[in-house]
C-alpha cells in the first residue's frame, strides 16, 4: 500500500471536537485561517458567506437566550433546508449511527432524553471554545452558495487541524435565526448557516472520544462507459 500523503493524513485526523482547553487561540491567527480557508474556489469568485467572532459578553448574552429558547422548546423557520423531509431510511440509519457514537462516548442511553438535551444545549454555548464563530450568507444565495461556503468551511477545519486547533461545525444555531440576527445586529437579508467551535481539544473530554466512519466509496461512486 502506498504511504498516505499529508493532506490524505491531515483530513483522516480531523474529528469534530467538542470539548475545548482555556488556551487563547493567538491574536491574529483566526484571520490567517479565514484567509487560508477563503482560497476555496467558489462560483463566478463570488466568494459568499461572512464569519462573525462573537464574544465577551454578547457571546454571553447570545448563548444564555439559545439556551432558554431551547429549553422553551421554541421553534423558529430555519433560513434554508438542511436535511430532506423525511429522511429515507438509509440516511436515517447514518443518522443513528452518528447520534450513537456521540450519546455513547458520553454513556448517555437512547432514551435518557434530559441527558441528550443538555448535550445538545453544549451546542448553543459553541462547546465553551475559546473561539465562537457566526456563519452566515446573503439570503438569496441558492445552493451553488452554500456549496460554495461549505468549501470554505472545510478548507477552515482543515487549516484549524494543520495549525494543532480543532472544530465543530454547529448546525444547531440555525434552529434559531432571528434570535442570531438580534443579537448579532444583523438585517433579514443575513441567513444564519452554522456555527463554528474553535480552539485546542480537550484531548481528555469523553465527548471527544467520539468516533464516526464513513461509508464505502462503493455506496457514492460508480463509473459508466
Ligand atoms: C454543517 C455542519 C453542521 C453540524 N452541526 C452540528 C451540531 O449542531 N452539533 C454537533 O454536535 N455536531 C455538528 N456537526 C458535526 C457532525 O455531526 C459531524 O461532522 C459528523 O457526525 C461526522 O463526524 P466528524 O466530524 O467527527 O468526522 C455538524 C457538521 C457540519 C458539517
Amino acid at each position: 500500500m502506498q504511504t498516505p500523503d499529508p493532506f490524505s493524513i491531515l483530513a483522516s485526523q480531523r474529528r469534530s471536537v467538542r470539548a475545548f482547553t482555556v488556551e487563547p487561540v493567538p491574536p491574529g491567527l483566526l484571520q490567517q485561517l479565514l484567509q487560508t480557508a477563503r482560497q476555496a474556489p467558489s462560483g463566478a469568485n463570488l466568494q459568499p458567506g461572512s464569519f462573525i467572532a462573537v464574544q465577551g459578553e454578547a457571546r454571553a448574552r447570545l448563548s444564555t437566550d439559545l439556551v432558554a429558547a431551547f429549553k422553551a422548546g421554541q421553534q423558529e423557520v430555519e433560513d434554508y433546508t438542511y436535511f430532506p423531509n423525511p429522511l429515507p431510511s438509509a440516511l436515517r440509519r447514518r443518522q443513528v449511527a452518528a447520534a450513537r457514537a456521540l450519546y455513547g462516548a458520553l454513556g448517555i442511553e437512547r432514551e435518557d432524553r434530559a441527558a441528550r438535551d443538555t448535550q445538545f444545549e453544549r451546542n448553543f454555548c459553541f462547546f465553551d471554545a475559546p473561539v465562537a464563530l457566526v456563519v452566515t450568507i446573503q439570503k438569496d444565495f441558492g445552493s451553488g452558495g452554500y456549496m460554495d461556503l461549505g468549501m470554505t468551511l472545510y478548507g477552515l477545519m482543515l487549516a484549524a487541524q494543520s495549525c494543532g486547533l480543532a472544530t465543530c461545525a454547529i448546525g444547531a444555531l440555525a434552529s434559531y435565526p432571528t434570535l442570531v440576527r438580534r443579537h448579532l445586529g444583523l438585517q433579514a437579508d443575513s441567513a444564519i448557516v452554522c456555527g463554528m467551535a474553535l480552539g485546542y481539544a480537550d484531548l481528555q473530554a469523553p465527548v471527544n472520544q467520539t468516533a464516526t466512519e464513513r461509508c464505502a466509496v462503493e455506496n457514492y461512486f460508480r463509473v459508466l462507459g
